[in-house]
């Protein structure tokens, strides 16, 4: 028998590689090509820095020997996972590799993704989880549940330690759903992704509904509709590099100050057009967007949940080269009123900053929460008492700008002073007051009113002289509630320095398992 050399050894090592590299064979790889899908290997090389992946468990194979499923075995068993760099910065990651018995979750796979967290979490690093999976893989039975739910009990344990991010890159059935539902971002690529508990045939068998696998589970249901997702994005290239981009805004761990950059836009920069942009009619709309570029640096603003909830806009933006969270009412959107969805949507946003260490800028104009029984039905008061709780529990810095409306309970939930903000701005066309003038005109002079000859001219009256004496920022400064009443032109100048001044801040609550915000 021929001796066995050091090479032989090597290059068999070679040979294994290559045989993992090749996931589930050529034919189901172009199959994967064929429906625009980039491979997990070809993801996770533009995802990360360039040569920076290192891979963990390569030769790792399922142990199921039922379903003939012991002649079928392929090295990695259909995830590919180990840690990269970021712009520098260390990230675990895992690839479901859908060549492989459709990326299906195995007991083995389940324990290789477990490694990469609990390594992440020892570390202090973020995981981002690229989906492409057809669920549990049915061979193995609870085994294979058993590896979703280690997953889900990791996701949960590191939820507020670690930022963890998660893109649907494929199908996503059953409880494949649940991981990524509780990490911090979800990135569903359009046309190629879809999620759902069960799917189209199981509707149409137990409730009759007819509806697509599109309409059900899309990118676009989940970025509109459901608001599960948080950004569309139209191929597997432009969803990897937005993982990218949102990474850049988050710090590694919860003991971390988010990266800061140099700034590339002077920190006192005047903004001339800001003193145009709020109308003089308080009932004409524009768009807070248009604010909200003027100031941040480099007029960069990175949208989350942009076509969900329109008349709240989040997402996050630079000060000075400091993240920040940005929470803004869009009075061209529902008039900015808050509602369900839009509450949900900010109160979720608040707490990832919060407890990430990333400053909150609000910008207000609200008329109120939006009337009506679809939303008093539908729980508007634990919905909106989640924003409330948020901000209130917020302790990382925390900036206001009201540019106009902020009237009734509004007022109070949007980072209000009451609930611990550190500055708040008004612009000399905010309103501050319990209701509009006209509502509030028809409950106090409801008696008059009535009596009154000519109503329309006694209405016109009184609305006027409330608006005169209550729909201004003046009354809310003399108590102190608002801290200063600024030149819109000046507000980046006076955001970065209040940031600058509340750069060291510390505030905590009470030491407590958790709160009870309600749910
Ligand atoms: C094992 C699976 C699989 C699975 C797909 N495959 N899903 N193998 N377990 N769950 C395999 C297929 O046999 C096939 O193998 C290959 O992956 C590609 O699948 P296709 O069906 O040919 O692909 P496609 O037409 O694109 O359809 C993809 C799909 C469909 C929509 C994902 O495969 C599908 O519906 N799969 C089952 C989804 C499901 O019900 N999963 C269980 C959910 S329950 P070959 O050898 O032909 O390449 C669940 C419970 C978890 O997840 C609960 C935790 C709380």
């Amino acid at each position: 028998m021929p001796k066995i050399t050091v090479s032989d050894r090597i290059e068999h090592l070679l040979e294994l590689n290559r045989a993992a590299e090749l996931g589930g064979g050529m034919q189901r790889m172009d199959r994967q090509k064929a429906e625009g899908k980039l491979t997990a290997r070809e993801r996770l090389a533009l995802l990360l820095d360039k040569d920076s992946f290192e891979e963990l468990d390569k030769f790792v194979t399922h142990r199921c020997l039922d379903f003939g499923m012991q002649e079928q075995r392929y090295p990695g068993d259909g995830v590919v996972s180990g840690h990269g760099r970021i712009d520098g910065r260390l990230v675990y990651v895992f690839a479901q590799d859908f060549t492989v018995f459709g990326g299906s979750l195995s007991e083995t796979n389940a324990q290789k993704i477990c490694k990469i967290m609990d390594l992440a979490m020892k570390v202090g690093a973020p995981v981002i989880g690229l989906n492409d999976s057809g669920g549990a893989r049915i061979q193995e039975g609870v085994v294979s549940l058993a590896g979703y739910a280690d997953i889900f009990l990791r996701n949960t344990v590191a939820s507020g330690v670690i930022p963890q991010l998660s893109a649907i890159m494929g199908p996503c059935a059953g409880g494949a759903v649940y991981s990524p539902a509780i990490t911090d971002f979800i990135v569903m690529v359009d046309k190629t992704s879809y999620m759902f508990v069960t799917g189209p045939d199981v509707i149409k068998t137990v409730t009759h509904e007819e509806v697509t696998k599109e309409e059900l589970g899309g990118a676009m249901t989940h970025n509109s509709t459901s608001g599960v997702a948080h950004f569309i994005a139209h191929n597997d290239e432009e969803c990897l590099l937005l993982l990218r981009e949102l990474f850049s805004f988050v710090p590694s761990n919860n003991l971390e100050e988010p990266p800061r950059r140099p700034a590339n836009d002077p920190w006192d920069r005047v903004e001339e057009s800001l003193n145009s942009i709020v109308p003089a009619e308080s009932n004409v709309p524009y768009d807070m967007k248009d604010i909200i570029h003027a100031v941040v640096d480099a007029n960069y603003f990175f949208e989350v949940q942009e076509h969900y909830a329109k008349n709240l806009v989040i997402g996050f933006a630079r000060l000075d080269g400091r993240p920040v969270g940005i929470v803004a009412n869009q009075p061209a959107y529902l008039a900015g009123c808050l509602d369900i969805a839009g509450s949900i949507k900010g109160a979720r946003f608040v707490r990832f900053c919060d407890a990430f260490n990333i400053p909150l800028v609000t910008f207000e104009d609200v008329p109120g929460f939006l009337p009506g029984t679809n939303q008093e039905f539908g729980g508007i008061i634990k919905h909106g008492a989640k924003l409330l709780f948020a901000f209130a529990e917020a302790t990382v810095p925390k900036l206001t700008v009201i540019t106009r409306k902020a009237y009734g309970g509004a007022y109070c939930v949007m980072a209000s002073k009451h609930i611990r903000t550190d500055i708040n701005f008004a612009y000399p066309t905010a309103e501050i007051a319990v209701m509009g003038p006209e509502g509030a005109v028809n409950i106090i002079y409801r008696r008059e009113l009535a009596a009154a000859n000519d109503v329309d001219k006694v209405r016109e009256e009184r609305v006027e002289e409330f608006r005169e004496k209550f729909a201004n920022p003046y009354i809310a400064a003399e108590r102190g509630f608002i801290d200063e009443i600024i030149e819109p032109k000046n507000t980046r100048k006076k955001l970065v320095t209040a940031l600058r001044m509340l750069d060291t801040k510390r505030d905590t609550t009470p030491p407590k398992k958790h709160g009870n915000i309600p749910l």
